[in-house]
């Protein structure tokens, strides 16, 4: 059932191509995005006035990419909550809100609370859901799912793709109706959005390279990955895949923020990973690099291709090809699952059943 692999986790980022293709392939109609499921006319979509993106662990994540992406496109505020604190904070919204909650099992408790909590006050409710039938997915107004099929390991790694896939879509998809993004804009993304499939084969093609750079962290105590902006949002993720499948403690930061406390664990040979797929904010990245070079950590960056000038910063670097600017996550993730899961390979950890976890959280 494994398909030939060690691991679930191995086999669906393995899966990871497919489905995202799936994802977004039935969407794009000739050369224009229809998401029928969403129920919206395009006169409705210019009528919202802001976005509320409600979700638990990596698909809060996925939420925190989305805002960057949605606010850029469409010119919409976005709110991103954590399901459990939506709950018990009296939200503010209304009809024209559009509250997007986003969840692989469509069963996680808090965020079904939340979804029914949104419509009660009014706002109408787009769930992005992995399972066909769920809870998530029966109650919200309209369902846009996620085409990653079963997802068996616990730390989550297709469906998070799929669901950063099918926020783009909404993302290009309201900035077209608003009037914010233009023809040959689209065109030019649809090019990138199809060509992050095979994007991502090339980087897990790679996978021994990764493997080899893991195995010399196996005995890490801390680990922190920073990133600014999107890349920040990437950093969490990385982060999250690291600290539950390897039980190595790791924290994302934003990378301006560590001078504000965090940087006083930076120890001699303590690992960070930095994140920069941000063009605008590769040098100000880089300077944070070399603050925590400077206190004895040892950098790691995945940038993209081309840009070179990191290599004076880091002290190991991995590139990922390039793509539009808003779907930098779907290709710097990789490299950050891989390096997760050979360092908890390394450590002899449960890849597929973390100790405390569990695929569906359905207490609140
Ligand atoms: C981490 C992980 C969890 C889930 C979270 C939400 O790898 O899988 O953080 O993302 O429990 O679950 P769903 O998406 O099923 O609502």
């Amino acid at each position: 059932e494994k398909g030939g692999y060690e691991h679930f986790m191995l086999k669906e980022m393995y899966e990871q191509p497919k489905a995202v293709m799936d994802t977004f392939s039935p969407r794009i109609k000739g050369s224009q995005i229809e998401i029928e499921e969403l129920g919206m006319t395009e006169e409705e979509i210019r009528k919202l006035r802001k976005i509320m993106i409600v979700a638990c662990g990596s698909a809060s994540h996925v939420g925190h990419t989305s805002k960057y992406i949605l606010e850029g496109l469409a010119r919409l505020p976005v709110e991103v909550d954590m399901a459990s604190e939506f709950r018990y904070r009296n939200p503010i919204l209304d009809e024209q809100t559009l509250v997007v909650v986003i969840s692989q099992s469509g069963e996680t408790a808090d965020t079904l609370a939340a979804l029914r909590q949104a419509k009660k006050m009014g706002a109408r409710v787009l769930g992005i859901v992995n399972v066909v039938g769920s809870s998530i997915a029966r109650e919200a107004d309209n369902v846009m799912y996620t085409w990653a099929g079963p997802e068996i390991a616990v730390a989550t790694t297709k469906a998070y793709s799929a669901q950063l896939t099918a926020m783009y879509l909404l993302a290009m998809k309201f900035g077209k109706a608003r009037g914010l993004l233009r023809e040959d804009e689209l065109q030019e993304m649809l090019g990138s959005l199809k060509a992050l499939p095979a994007q991502i084969e090339m980087i897990l093609s790679n996978r021994e390279k990764i493997q080899k750079f893991a195995n010399r962290y196996l005995a890490a105590r801390d680990i922190f990955f920073i990133g600014r902006g999107i890349d920040h949002a990437i950093s969490m993720e990385g982060s999250l895949k690291l600290k539950e499948i390897s039980y190595i403690h790791s924290e994302a930061y934003a990378a301006g923020e560590l001078k504000h406390g965090t940087i006083s664990l930076v120890e001699e040979g303590t690992l960070v990973a930095a994140v920069l797929t941000q063009k605008e904010l590769y040098k100000k990245m880089i300077s944070n690099m070399e603050e925590v070079r400077t206190r004895g950590a040892f950098v790691m960056a995945v940038t993209v291709e081309g840009n070179t000038e990191v290599e004076k910063a880091a002290d190991y670097v991995i590139y990922i090809p390039e793509t539009n600017k808003y779907f930098t996550n779907s290709l710097a993730i990789i490299p950050l699952q891989l390096f997760a899961y050979y360092i908890a390979v390394g450590r002899g950890c449960d890849v597929d059943k973390p100790r405390n976890l569990a695929k569906s959280v359905t207490v609140e």
